[in-house]
């Protein structure tokens, strides 16, 4: 809501018509909306993905609610927690439908997306944010362990990104050019490693590539792409802490900021699914509690070339060759001279 001597017009010939510029005395200030976009968040029922739908729709996207109703470990179904939240947005006067499909079923992750098609005529923003944890060290993790986390999260991210792609491409070719985003949720345990997650770890290091190349991809039809590593005490966060109190977004005091509130990742996700993030794709962002932060992208670093180059290296030159010009450390052993 706008106070008395604000003064405010839309842009919509610029923005699509989901931004307004609003005058305040001496300033001016975008007052961010997503009106008319309709989005698609997997996993809403509970956690982070539950902030995120929320979130949409509080900035007036219309949400279409994806989740199975599994376990945090991915067993068993149940369509009451995509139906609460669905349900929740549409009596706090906005649009929702409800959707059960496992992110990871072919067929179900392609109805996903037609269902936001049918009910809502069109598709523009993804949050892919399903997941569940079984962790285990290397040497104890079962098989079955390591394929169900890598087959809901990053074959989860693929399945729906696939047939979004699909439907974006043919609208683009059809003329009508999307302004698209699609947001992945990726994981420090993946970009920064952790003990006990080799298969979420692997699966959210793999989403975090297939977010770059889905950028590099998908920019010619409209879609842009990024990442966002969250954090919350949420179902996956209590498995690792004994005791923890899981907070469902909208169940924490909303009058007062608790920096676990599986929320607080929600707005930085809705920032780059909106148009006001129309030059961002290819990023990945940590957002937890109040601090966002830009993950550096792998990189090249220094190159060592052998003296006699270009030839193939003797393996006995690259260790001295490595410490010196790589890691700049003479151990082990003395190089003299550089
Ligand atoms: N909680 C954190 O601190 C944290 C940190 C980093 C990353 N993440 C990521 O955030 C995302 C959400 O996790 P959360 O912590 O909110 O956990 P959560 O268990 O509260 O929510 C995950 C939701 O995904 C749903 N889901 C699981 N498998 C599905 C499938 N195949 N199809 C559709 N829905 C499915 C579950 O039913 C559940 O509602 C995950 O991708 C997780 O890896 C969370």
């Amino acid at each position: 809501m706008l106070g008395a001597g604000v003064f405010q017009w839309c842009l919509s010939k610029y923005t699509g018509g989901n931004c307004c510029v609003v005058r305040r005395p001496g300033r001016f200030l975008m007052a961010f909306r997503m009106d008319g976009k309709v989005a698609i968040v997997t996993g809403a029922g509970h956690g982070i993905g539950r902030g995120e739908a929320l979130e949409l729709a509080a900035q007036g996207a219309t949400v279409v609610v994806n989740d199975v109703g599994g376990s945090v470990h991915g067993g068993g179904t149940d369509k009451a927690p995509a139906e609460e939240v669905a349900e929740i947005i549409r009596k706090n006067g906005g649009q929702a439908s409800a959707n059960y499909s496992d992110v990871a079923d072919w067929e179900g992750a392609k109805a996903l997306v037609q269902q936001a098609v049918d009910d809502f005529g069109h598709l523009d923003i993804l949050v892919n944010n399903a997941g569940i944890v079984r962790d285990a060290m290397l040497f104890s993790m079962k098989e079955e362990d390591f394929d169900s986390v890598v087959r809901v999260h990053l074959k989860g991210t693929f399945a729906t990104t696939h047939h979004a792609a699909v439907h974006w491409r043919e609208a683009s070719k059809a003329g009508n050019q999307p302004r698209a985003a699609i947001v992945n949720t990726v994981s420090s345990a993946g970009l920064q490693g952790n003990v006990g997650q080799a298969n979420y770890g692997a699966a959210k290091a793999g989403i975090a590539a297939l977010t770059v190349i889905s950028s590099l991809e998908l920019s010619r039809y409209g879609v842009r792409a990024n990442a966002v590593a969250p954090g919350g005490m949420t179902r996956i966060t209590g498995t690792l802490m004994k005791n923890a109190e899981i907070i469902e977004p909208d169940g924490a005091d909303e009058g007062e900021y608790n920096p676990m509130n599986p929320r607080n990742s929600a707005p930085m996700v809705a920032w780059l699914a909106s148009d006001e993030a129309l030059h961002v794709t290819g990023q990945v962002f940590r957002a937890v509690g109040h601090r966002i932060t830009h993950y550096e992208p792998w990189s090249l670093g220094p190159t060592i070339e052998p003296k006699k180059a270009p030839a193939r290296w003797d393996p006995a030159d690259i260790g001295a060759a490595v410490n010196a010009h790589i890691f700049k450390s003479r151990a082990p052993g003395l190089q003299m001279g550089g």
